[in-house]
């Protein structure tokens, strides 16, 4: 039951009507008898919404498209992930402080980890955004060695040597893909209005590889199909999704985050 007790958290961003946060949220905090909601709020004024957030004690916010840069302007106390990424994507309110962390970074680790140990493995990142930051940050800590492919070579060889990484390519040389042990697309490549294309060629896919796309919708991304034909090892984008959002949740509320329901509630939405 919502009451005047009730903490309000919040996903913002423009657009945020297409976000399963809520859903995944809403069934979490409902299957422990937690006191919050979860709603979407489209902004395009970042640091107006931070304000409005901080004065009505909203719990917590987490940041989407386009804000996750701009955000940090305006926290009291970023955490080190997100100083080193340059993103935020959860602002936890306390004592009227903004507190500001990276959960993408937790959801990258996870979605691989739960497959496969990433130290000292061979990880092609393709991409050189705000995802592929969180992912080269989170991943370079646990030891794998990473190269970008991204279509602006200077941003990959940027990346490459901000974070310390093995090398940088233009996406158009796919040559040395199929040496890697993990591929990852971070790009929008494979969305909606490029649902017919991948990141990757297929001649670049074999069998032995780990192919993981962080584009949750479609579920089965053109890159995952070209991966199940190759019989390579897959991994679906809702996954960060999903272990982002856990991780959020556990910030939030301080307790141990239901998994299986966020999933069957995020899949009913996905399939
Ligand atoms: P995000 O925060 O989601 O990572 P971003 O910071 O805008 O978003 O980064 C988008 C990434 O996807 C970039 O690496 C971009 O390549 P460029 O640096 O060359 O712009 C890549 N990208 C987006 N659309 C692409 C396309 N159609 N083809 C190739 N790369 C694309």
């Amino acid at each position: 039951m919502i009451t005047a007790k009730t903490k309000v958290c919040m996903i913002i961003g423009n657009p945020v009507e297409h976000s399963l946060s809520p859903q995944m949220q809403n069934a979490a905090f409902s299957a422990l008898g937690l006191p919050y909601i979860y709603v979407a709020c489209q902004t395009d004024d970042i640091k107006g919404a931070l304000k409005a957030i901080q004065l009505l004690n909203i719990a917590a916010v987490n940041i989407t498209v386009p804000h996750k840069v701009n955000a940090i302007k305006y926290v009291d106390v970023p955490d080190p992930s997100v100083r080193a990424i340059g993103a935020t994507n959860l602002i936890i309110v306390r004592q009227n402080k903004l507190y500001a962390t990276n959960t993408d970074v937790i959801g990258a680790v996870k979605a691989i980890e739960e497959n496969i140990s990433v130290a000292g493995k061979n990880i092609a990142v393709i991409g050189a955004g705000g995802a592929a930051r969180a992912i080269v940050y989170a991943l370079s800590k646990k030891g794998a060695v990473i190269s970008v492919w991204n279509r602006t070579k200077r941003k990959a060889e940027n990346l490459v040597s901000e974070f310390h990484l093995k090398e940088a390519f233009d996406l158009e040389n796919t040559k040395k893909l199929i040496l890697e042990d993990i591929i990852i697309n971070t790009t929008s490549i494979g969305m909606k209005d490029t649902m017919s294309q991948s990141p990757v060629p297929a001649e670049s896919i074999h069998e032995g590889q780990i192919i993981f796309d962080i584009v949750y919708a479609p579920h089965e991304t053109k890159l995952l199909q070209l991966a199940k034909q190759k019989g390579a090892k897959r991994i679906a984008g809702y996954k960060m999704l999903l272990y982002g959002g856990a991780a959020s949740f556990e910030a939030i509320t301080g307790k141990k985050a239901p998994i299986e329901v966020m999933e069957k509630e995020l899949l009913k939405y996905l399939r």
